[in-house]
């Protein structure tokens, strides 16, 4: 939701700053702007639309600045355009200001402004106000004034600010987004997300809430909100810059969904020992502790939420302990039933998605015990939880998620083993089934992505559906929720998922001759159950795929067309019966002409509510 970066050194601050601009477009990508400083002003380009509008804009200008900050906008106040595009000045034009997340109370702030100071407003975003109150402020030190500034703001956000009148700094403050500082050699960064700083530094300042950061050329310093200095570690990155690039893929979507037989490879094998036990490496989750546990929480968005569907599923199977699965928007709204014997897990790839950070405090405050399941290391999901088990997907890029996916899948399986292992539940010969398959499932998953062109051949007959169902039983359900939101978010294709039990209930209503249903029968318990909800909807005169292992051929007599996984235990099947969705959406959406790694309106990392 919006990225920022920032330079100071000896380089070309514009050419730093777009490039790592163009890493973080996943965060937003409806305009985009800089502000450097260049002949003792700050001088601000900006413009709707793509970073490379931008770059068409400046190319003649021959910037030489080695000061700056920059900008990629996900639009939440005022509509995209040239005007409401970051970064945002002051009335002289002496400071500007790039800014990610909310200022909730800006309507107070700007009235007061315009009020008390008359200052005149250009554009619609809450921004432009944080410019003004930091100008207001300014006496003769910029971090002074910007302290003053973040005082009155309300709201969730990170900003960096450069000022005409410090040219040798730029000031950053981080509260509820993400901020990171990069350390160079003569040269130092802001930056919303690593993959924007990779291309220069491995070593990184995590920036923690409430934190103010001045860079200097030399010098990297971090306050605290009562403006004392603090010391931090220093996080060394290890994943090196070829995986934030698509490698020859025509998008990083592809190349993350050809990812996942070792993400998944991987994550496995973090958490596994030699003799297939599951090591926790530092999470506390002790015998006693599940004991205490009378409930699961798990609270997530989007398609996490949807991995945590399969969670339920697998933790109430194995572990035998209710599970309940939430929105994280809808969470705390709802006084939930939470308290010091819950076990609470949030499922977040980017662990900054603030509906799921606000649910997660939420649930800390009443007492519950935290488990995240995070991508990013670092995050501030992960931070502020007791324990994590993070998934090691590797950079996920394309705003449609698949890698995170089956890589949060993978630990829902293992916290339910775990849980279900400790707790003395579970047969030795059942949980070593499941290891086995789980170990399995890299190997399968490539069997699956070798029928990428007989999927794409299907994609060819569907790509002109404007209405699509995805029907499912069981785990097929929570699996049916994902690949219908895998196809309209990056085809835009009117796609709707239902329990296919449910279907009889109202939803039938809409089938009718032609309507494309996409029915997953994965589960052999549920297989015949499946084949009369398939007759169902063909009755009604659906074109049906079918969606099946590969011994059950049975599938072939009531559907139009067939996709096949491989065999494998009825409980697994989500790891392997969600690819061939994740390939079928991203070639209609390809053969739809639509911009597959940026699909409109969407940002990969939502951190406002
Ligand atoms: C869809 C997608 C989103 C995210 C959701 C949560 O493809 O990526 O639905 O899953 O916004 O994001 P994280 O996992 O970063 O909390």
């Amino acid at each position: 939701m919006c990225g920022i970066v920032g330079y100071i050194g000896d380089g070309n601050a514009t050419e730093i700053i777009i490039d790592g601009l163009k890493k973080l477009e996943y965060r937003g990508y409806d305009s985009s702007g800089i502000a450097v400083y260049e002949d003792h002003k700050i001088l601000v380009e900006k413009v709707k639309g793509r970073i490379a509008n931008l770059e068409e804009k400046i190319k003649d200008k021959k910037f030489t600045s080695h000061v700056g900050i920059g900008h990629t906008r996900w639009a939440t106040h005022g509509a995209p355009s040239d005007v409401n595009s970051h970064p945002h000045s002051n009335m002289d034009n002496s400071i500007a200001v790039v800014h990610n997340g909310i200022i909730e109370n800006y309507i107070e702030l700007k009235e007061w402004l315009i009020k008390n100071h008359n200052i005149v407003f250009r554009s619609e975003t809450d921004t432009e106000v944080i410019a003004h109150l930091i100008s207001v402020f300014y006496e003769d030190d910029l971090t002074d004034a910007v302290y003053k500034a973040v005082e009155k703001m309300r709201g969730a956000y990170a900003i960096g600010v450069v000022s005409a009148n410090e040219p040798d700094k730029i000031v950053a403050v981080r509260r509820d987004a993400p901020l990171i500082a990069g350390l160079g050699d003569g040269c130092n960064f802001i930056a919303s997300d690593i993959p924007a700083l990779l291309k220069h530094v491995r070593k990184i300042y995590l920036i923690e809430n409430n934190e103010t950061v001045v860079l200097t050329k030399n010098d990297v310093k971090i306050y605290n909100a009562d403006r004392e200095e603090v010391k931090r570690d220093v996080f060394n990155v290890t994943w090196d810059a070829d995986a934030a690039e698509k490698e020859g893929y025509d998008h990083f979507m592809l190349k993350e969904i050809h990812e996942q037989p070792k993400g998944i490879s991987e994550t496995l094998n973090r958490r596994l020992d030699e003799d297939g036990m599951i090591k926790l490496d530092g999470i506390k989750l002790s015998k006693n502790d599940l004991e205490k546990f009378n409930k699961v929480y798990i609270v997530a968005c989007g398609t996490a939420y949807h991995a945590g569907l399969v969670g339920k599923f697998i933790i109430e199977k194995l572990a035998k302990i209710p599970v309940e699965v939430d929105v994280a928007s809808e969470f705390r709204y709802r006084d939930p039933f939470v308290d010091e014997n819950t076990l609470f897990i949030a499922i977040s790839q980017s662990g900054e998605t603030l509906d799921t950070l606000a649910a997660l405090r939420e649930a800390k405050s009443k007492g519950a015990r935290i488990l995240s399941v995070v991508n990013v290391v670092g995050s501030s999901v992960a931070r502020e939880s007791d324990d994590v088990f993070y998934t090691w997907a590797g950079p996920e890029i394309a705003v449609a998620s698949t890698k995170a996916y089956t890589t949060q899948l993978v630990c829902m399986y293992l916290i339910a083993l775990y849980m279900a292992k400790t707790k003395e539940i579970i047969e030795k010969e059942l949980y070593d089934k499941y290891i086995e398959e789980l170990k399995e499932i890299p190997e399968k998953l490539n069997t699956i992505l070798n029928k990428e062109q007989d999927i794409y051949e299907m994609a060819k007959d569907l790509y002109k559906r404007e209405q699509v169902f995805f029907i499912g039983r069981g785990p097929d359900a929570g699996v049916s929720y994902e690949g219908s939101l895998k196809l309209k978010e990056i085809s835009y294709i009117n796609s709707f998922a239902i329990a296919a039990g449910e279907l009889k209930h109202g939803t039938i209503a809409l089938i009718e001759q032609g309507t494309l249903v996409i029915a997953l029968a994965t589960q052999d318990k549920l297989f015949e159950k499946m084949l009369s909800n398939i007759q169902e909807v063909k009755a009604r005169g659906a074109y049906v795929i079918g969606l099946a292992k590969e011994n059950n051929k049975d599938i072939e007599t009531q559907s139009d067309r067939v996709i096949y996984i491989p065999q494998c235990m009825d409980e697994v099947s989500p790891l392997l019966s969600v690819v061939p969705l994740q390939i079928l959406a991203y070639y209609i959406s390809k053969l739809r002409g639509c911009d597959i790694d940026k699909p409109k309106n969407l940002a990969k990392s939502v951190t406002v509510e």
